[in-house]
């Protein structure tokens, strides 16, 4: 690995043509963006809230993002991919805090998430196709969250893509009966799907990797739209593996984070459902993505998926027809918020939300099926126990969930009006107290090198 200070970078979308987008430049430490009159043209927007269509040169504002706008700002690794850079790179005796976000984009070059590339480009990859152990690699990573400096560390950055996320992770190659998982190749081989397998991290369950197939699998049956998933390896030692949607075979696509579209960081919580709403209603235009937003909120609270930041949400961008659309659900896990609470609030409330929140946020959004889409998502947490069997989840963890997730709903008397108690269960029921009396953060924990 070279280390040359980065001034200028060219940014290119690799989508279904490799367009020239413009240019970044720092001048005095601020960070400027110029588009490219050509692709200015074209009528493309890779990010319509904070960078406007404009001629000429805009500056980021330095107060988020180390001034990066925030479309490139999702570009960079955060937590586990930047601890392997900053490693790398101190090996070098180049201190971390020495590198600019332009530098970071530069290690990044063509191997990033979604479809900007970066050039010149630093990042290094293997022509080869590289067999992968998975073990193998679990145990390295957790050597380096331990302290270890070796040549290890260069390995698992060239493995991580410039994949966000706190926990260590690889994007790989899979072959479709999943034996196979390699990394490296120019030309994704025949059968093969680009997919993202996830280790646990120090402060991880041993079984958060079963746990989140489970959540996976009960999230689907919830209606919420997530791609196919799979658990890596055997016995003790299992991985949670997800195919890429910002891959269609070799096809990349643009994919802009909630963080990055609204400018909001995600280490520092201040979103509200109803602004991610309102956010997928003026950015798609569509009433469906509205609708789907809603569900994977109703499933979030509902199952206390609570580390649900800025960056766990995701728009793709069809770069022919420029339509933008909520990207399949990820990162969906029993998890623990700042100091316990859900990290996107619901209507105003973020200690402790349930159904009557819900009912507000979709009252507001003017959702059709808000109450099938409670009602559906409820009972697909209902069978909980029967995801986590069927994932071999440890009996101490499927309890510890079970006892915190909410509960099925009372079934409804036939004909019978609804009392005010029926329509708002949560707000009566002890185990949402208990929850919020006891919410020590279980599978997923938020100590993270953000
Ligand atoms: N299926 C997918 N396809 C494409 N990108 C994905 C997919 N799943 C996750 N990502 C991207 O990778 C990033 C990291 O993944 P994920 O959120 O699952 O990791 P994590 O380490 O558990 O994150 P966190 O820090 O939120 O706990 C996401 O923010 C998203 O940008
Ligand atoms: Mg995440």
């Amino acid at each position: 690995m070279k280390y040359v200070p980065t001034t200028l970078l060219t940014v290119y979308l690799d989508g279904r043509n490799r367009q020239k987008v413009g240019r970044l430049a720092t001048q005095d430490r601020r960070i400027l963006f110029e588009y490219d009159p050509a692709f200015l043209s074209g009528g493309l927007l890779l990010s319509p809230f904070q960078l406007p269509a404009r001629a000429g040169t805009v500056i980021g504002d330095p107060a988020i993002f180390d001034g990066l706008f925030g479309v490139f700002n999702d570009s960079l690794p955060d937590g586990w991919g930047r601890l392997l850079l900053d490693r790398t790179v101190e090996s070098l005796g180049i201190p971390r805090v020495s590198l600019t976000p332009l530098d970071r984009l530069a290690y990044v070059g063509q191997h990033g998430m979604g479809a900007l590339s970066y050039e010149p480009d630093y990042s290094k990859t293997d022509v080869e196709a590289v067999p992968l152990k998975l073990d193998q690699l679990a145990t390295e990573a957790a050597t380096v969250l331990a302290g270890d400096q070796g040549a290890i560390v260069e390995k698992l950055l060239k493995l991580n893509g410039a994949s966000a996320g706190a926990r260590p992770k690889i994007v790989a190659q899979v072959s479709a009966d999943k034996k196979k998982i390699v990394h490296g190749l120019a030309a994704l081989p025949k059968g093969f799907a680009h997919w993202m397998i996830k280790f646990p991290s120090q402060l991880d369950e041993a079984d958060v990797g079963p746990i989140e197939y489970a959540y996976s699998q009960m999230a689907r049956a919830a209606g919420v739209e997530i791609p196919e998933t799979h658990i890596f390896g055997a016995n003790k030692k299992r991985y949670f593996g997800i195919k890429r949607f910002d891959r269609d075979g070799d096809r990349r696509i643009h994919m802009h984070s909630l963080s990055g579209l609204l400018h909001s960081d995600h280490r520092t919580p201040a979103l509200d459902y109803d602004a991610f709403l309102k956010a997928t209603q003026v950015l798609t235009k569509d009433v469906s993505q509205v609708e789907r937003a809603y569900r994977l909120a109703c499933f979030n609270v509902l199952a206390h998926n609570r580390d649900d930041h800025a960056k766990n949400f995701s728009y793709l961008l069809d770069d022919a027809s420029g339509q933008w659309a909520l990207s399949p659900a990820y990162d969906l896990i029993f998890s623990a918020g700042p100091n316990g609470e859900q990290s996107m609030m619901v209507m105003g409330e973020g200690r402790n939300p349930g159904i009557d929140q819900l009912r507000a946020l979709g009252k507001k959004h003017s959702i059709k099926k808000a109450e099938d889409i409670i009602d559906e998502v409820r009972s697909a947490i209902a069978r909980w126990k029967d995801f986590a069997d069927a994932a071999k989840v440890t009996k101490k963890s499927a309890a510890m969930i079970a006892s915190r997730i909410a509960p099925p709903p009372p079934p409804k008397p036939a004909n019978a009006k609804k009392t005010p108690a029926q329509k708002s269960p949560a707000a009566k029921k002890p185990a949402a107290k208990k929850r919020a009396a006891s919410n020590k953060p279980a599978a997923k924990k938020r100590a993270r090198e953000r």
